[in-house]
């Protein structure tokens, strides 16, 4: 056998099985229990409609009382996904961070010095947490409460102090019988090149332990307290270590995460710890890096639309661009990302501090989706005066959605810009001046929820659309109103400006008074709607020659009418397939959305031709 069974034992052990059977099966919500390792969903090895296969990470193990499909990680990778023995565990071993073994007799060894690092490191851990709370401590411990930081949470994110002597953990593990060799493995020490004496790497910092997802230490931040060259120091790469695969805080914003359906990824150590605190406790962040790939299949893990929050800087702008472009390519149906820059240079740490927690949920709902932030840069101030500015910049969105791999979601997202580029020529483009649906005047977070959010408003236009021009017809041509009014009273219309107006007119018209344009108006404004006339004047879409006379103001009334029903249907329509598609995010149910959309879209004043 080329693997030893302690390395198997080792990759079942890093890896949740429900991590490796997620990718195949959409957990049942209600009945699962991820605190518990307990996981429940429709089995994907026979079909049926009420979950009876169940995961237990605790077990590692997988079961399907319906069929009696049963085994572990690499059985699942086998019989579900059709892979050689060989090829699950190094799929396995891709999903834990760890290398395969050489194909020796070493293997039994190495994996058993992997269990021995770990054991290494929570030493290391245990010695920074009593040194912070030494005496050699205090300047540090000043430093942490100064912070704002409470006891309970230096022990609940394990915070610690590495003294500022050259050998104070290297000393303190020899003790303990650690070898050199495996200590400098760890990452916790160093040996001069020039052959001098193995010194500590972490030296006068403040100590956060870099925990896997199952809580075990496998590396360390620190942050300088005195003078020091770099801010933050991390260990370096190392068997337990890979620094593009590792999150921090997996482990105590995995259950949070699943809970709330969303997680928050911020740029640093401090930043999670203190969003934590304030009760935002699904919250990660890479170390140090700009975010990878990996980063991001294991954000997509935990929620469909995870929140990327970047520092309020230009550095923060510019690593929101390539977590975006990242994405891009890497986008599959279903999942999405959104985006808050901070205000004022602030950074998550900051802003929670300064406006507390609810300002902070204020902005992630505010949050901006991918292709908006994406199309804001895109679009901003870009000039488009003439044909040849306007075509330029439909090159370069329609170049967009080439990076992104998969075929679904690049189609969706080539419709969404091609949508969105015309109603840009059609409402004020032309200038360049004016805000298409892109700008900044409508920021809404991608995925389930955004998505809902902005395809109401484009429903909304189109219904508000329509609604506008009929009551202009009506202001325009009041002598139709004896043979519409009722239709006009029975119109779908929401609550607003637009309905007050709509009432009054029909009071007004109810009334049998002899109207003409000029009358009703006079009416209006003496019931206080003079502003509301005001905001509907302006040039309408309506041709002149569609009310040139009584009877084709009226074919004009019936033909908005109708558009307004039909709106208002679609409208329900959407928001039913929305529900669906949260409670089911398929492939299919975002096609039915996408497919109402362009419905919507396609209407007169829907994006098109207003
Ligand atoms: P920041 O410079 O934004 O620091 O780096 P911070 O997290 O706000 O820290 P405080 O509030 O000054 O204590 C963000 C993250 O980038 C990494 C660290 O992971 C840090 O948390 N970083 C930063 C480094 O790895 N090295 C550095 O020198 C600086
Ligand atoms: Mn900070």
């Amino acid at each position: 056998m080329r693997f030893s069974a302690a390395f198997l034992d080792e990759l079942r052990a890093r890896v949740p099985i429900s991590q490796v059977v997620g990718r195949a099966v959409q957990w049942d919500r209600r009945k699962s229990n991820p605190g518990r390792g307990d996981f429940w969903a429709c089995c994907p090895f026979h079909a049926e409609k009420t979950p009876s296969f169940h995961v237990d990470d605790r077990k590692g193990y997988y079961y399907c009382f319906g069929c009696h499909a049963k085994g572990d990680h690499i059985r699942f990778l086998t019989d579900k996904e059709g892979l050689s023995f060989t090829d699950a565990v190094a799929e396995l071993a891709a999903l834990a961070g760890m290398a395969l073994p050489e194909p020796d007799p070493a293997a039994q060894k190495k994996a058993q010095e992997a269990a021995t690092l770990a054991d290494i490191m929570e030493m290391a851990a245990g010695f920074y947490e009593n040194q912070l709370a030494a005496a050699a401590g205090a300047a540090a411990r000043a430093y942490v409460a100064g912070r704002g930081l409470s006891p309970e949470a230096m022990e609940r994110f394990r915070l610690g102090f590495a003294p500022d002597r050259r050998d104070a953990l290297l000393q303190h593990l020899k003790r303990r019988g650690v070898e050199m060799a495996l200590m400098e493995r760890a990452g916790l020490v160093a040996a001069p090149e020039d052959g001098g004496a193995p010194y500590d790497r972490f030296r006068n910092r403040l100590m956060f332990p870099i925990r896997d997802r199952r809580g075990r230490v496998i590396a360390f931040g620190g942050r300088a307290l005195g003078e020091a060259r770099a801010k933050y120091l991390n260990s370096p790469q190392t068997e337990l270590f890979d620094k593009s695969r590792v999150l921090y805080n997996l482990d105590l914003a995995g259950q949070p995460a699943f809970e709330a359906g969303a997680v928050i990824a911020v740029e640093g150590y401090m930043d999670v710890i203190a969003l934590s605190e304030a009760g935002l406790a699904n919250v990660v962040a890479p170390l140090g890096t700009a975010l990878t790939e990996q980063h991001l299949h294991l954000l997509w893990r935990m929620a469909p639309t995870p929140v990327l929050c970047f520092d309020g800087d230009a550095a923060g702008q510019r690593a929101a661009e390539r977590a975006a472009e990242l994405a891009l390519e890497h986008l599959r149906p279903g999942h999405s990302l959104s985006f808050v820059l901070l205000p004022d240079g602030l950074d998550p740490d900051d802003f929670v501090r300064e406006n507390g927690a609810a300002a902070f949920q204020a902005l992630l709902n505010d949050a901006d989706g991918l292709l908006d932030f994406l199309w804001r840069r895109l679009v901003g101030q870009a000039p488009r005066a003439t044909p040849e500015e306007r075509a330029a910049l439909e090159r370069r969105a329609l170049e967009l959605p080439r990076r992104i791999a998969d075929e679904t979601v690049r189609r969706h997202y080539t419709a969404e810009i091609r949508a969105r580029l015309r109603a840009l020529w059609g409402r004020g483009g032309y200038s360049g001046r004016r805000n298409g649906p892109g700008g900044a005047r409508r920021r809404m977070a991608a995925g389930p929820v955004s998505r809902q959010l902005r395809a109401r408003v484009k429903a909304e236009e189109a219904g508000t659309f329509h609604a506008r021009e009929i009551l202009r017809l009506t202001l325009g041509r009041p002598d139709i109103l004896p043979d519409v009014l009722e239709e006009l009273a029975g119109l779908p219309m929401r609550r607003g400006e637009l309905d007050r107006l709509r009432r009054k007119i029909i009071d007004i018209a109810a009334s049998g008074a002899e109207l003409d344009s000029a009358r009703l108006r006079a009416h209006l404004e003496d019931a206080g709607l003079r502003g509301a006339l005001e905001r509907l004047a302006g040039s309408g879409g309506l041709e002149q020659e569609q009310v040139a006379d009584t009877q084709r103001a009226k074919e004009a009334f019936a033909a908005l009418a109708g558009a307004i029903r039909r709106t208002a249907v679609l409208e329900r329509e959407l928001m039913a397939a929305q529900e669906a598609f949260k409670d089911n995010p398929t492939d299919e149910n975002l096609a039915r959305i996408e497919a109402i959309r362009r419905e919507i879209d396609a209407a007169p004043g829907g994006g098109d031709s207003a």
